[in-house]
């Protein structure tokens, strides 16, 4: 199991003083809609400057018709970060065709694909989809299995029953993780860390547990210290 820390600061320096913090650890590192919106690809040169082993994580969760998809990948494959994502909802065709672009490069990144956001719960996610988050999370790992995605991004309650139903090398990224029984937040469907392990989890993305505590780099070191 792999920590994602999420990098979801104010401002880029603020992202950067956080970084630096955690610079001999090793971590992933989420940039999200936030900080790529704001820093663009600046941060992440900066990011490899830090620590040039950091392994990026680009959550932009992009969704549209399969060939604007399909370029974005392309972008973010030039990018050169180690993961990124794309929503589930956008279709067996647009992921086929994501994956289909991505795999014409040598050494592609790492693509998963969201199912449920963590923020959802059940009844807002059944008014929207019509059926349960847990039902819809294996659908769409299935579609995400079958068009050829690395993993999923989803909650921490459904990752083993993903894995059943695709494969158990098929990996699963879990927001939501409160290591140490933190505040959840605006987060519906929380887990600790002993949570994630035995669900099998194979990143753990962890954000205000880490920048919003006095001392981030004691919180990941006690985190690696208990994956
Ligand atoms: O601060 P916290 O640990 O809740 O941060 C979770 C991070 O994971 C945020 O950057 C959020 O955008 C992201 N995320 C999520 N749920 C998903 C996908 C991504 O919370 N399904």
């Amino acid at each position: 199991m792999k920590l994602c820390v999420a990098l979801d600061l104010p401002s880029k320096s603020e992202n950067l003083a956080l970084i630096q913090k955690l610079k001999s650890e090793d971590v992933w590192l989420k940039v999200g809609l936030r900080s790529f919106i704001r820093d663009g690809e600046s941060l992440l040169r900066e990011m490899k400057s830090i620590n040039p082993n950091f392994k990026i994580f680009l959550d932009l969760k992009i969704h549209d018709i399969p060939n604007t998809m399909a370029d974005a990948a392309e972008s973010m494959v030039s990018l050169g970060v180690d993961m990124f994502n794309i929503h589930a909802s956008s279709g067996i065709k647009a992921m086929r065709m994501v994956m289909d672009r991505v795999n014409t490069y040598a050494n592609p990144p790492i693509v998963l694909a969201v199912t449920a956001l963590t923020s959802f719960d059940n009844a807002s996610f059944e008014a929207i989809y019509h059926t349960s988050i847990a039902q819809k999370a294996v659908d769409f790992a299935k579609d995400a299995h079958a068009s050829g995605l690395h993993g999923v991004v989803c909650s921490v309650y459904e990752s083993l029953d993903i894995k059943a139903h695709t494969a158990s090398s098929f990996l699963t990224l879990t927001p939501g993780i409160r290591p140490f029984g933190e505040s959840s937040n605006d987060q519906e469907r929380v887990a600790d860390l002993e949570t994630a392990k035995l669900q099998k989890s194979d990143f753990i993305v962890v954000g205000r547990p880490i920048y919003h505590s006095a001392d981030p780099l004691g919180v990941v070191k006690k985190i690696i210290e208990n994956i």
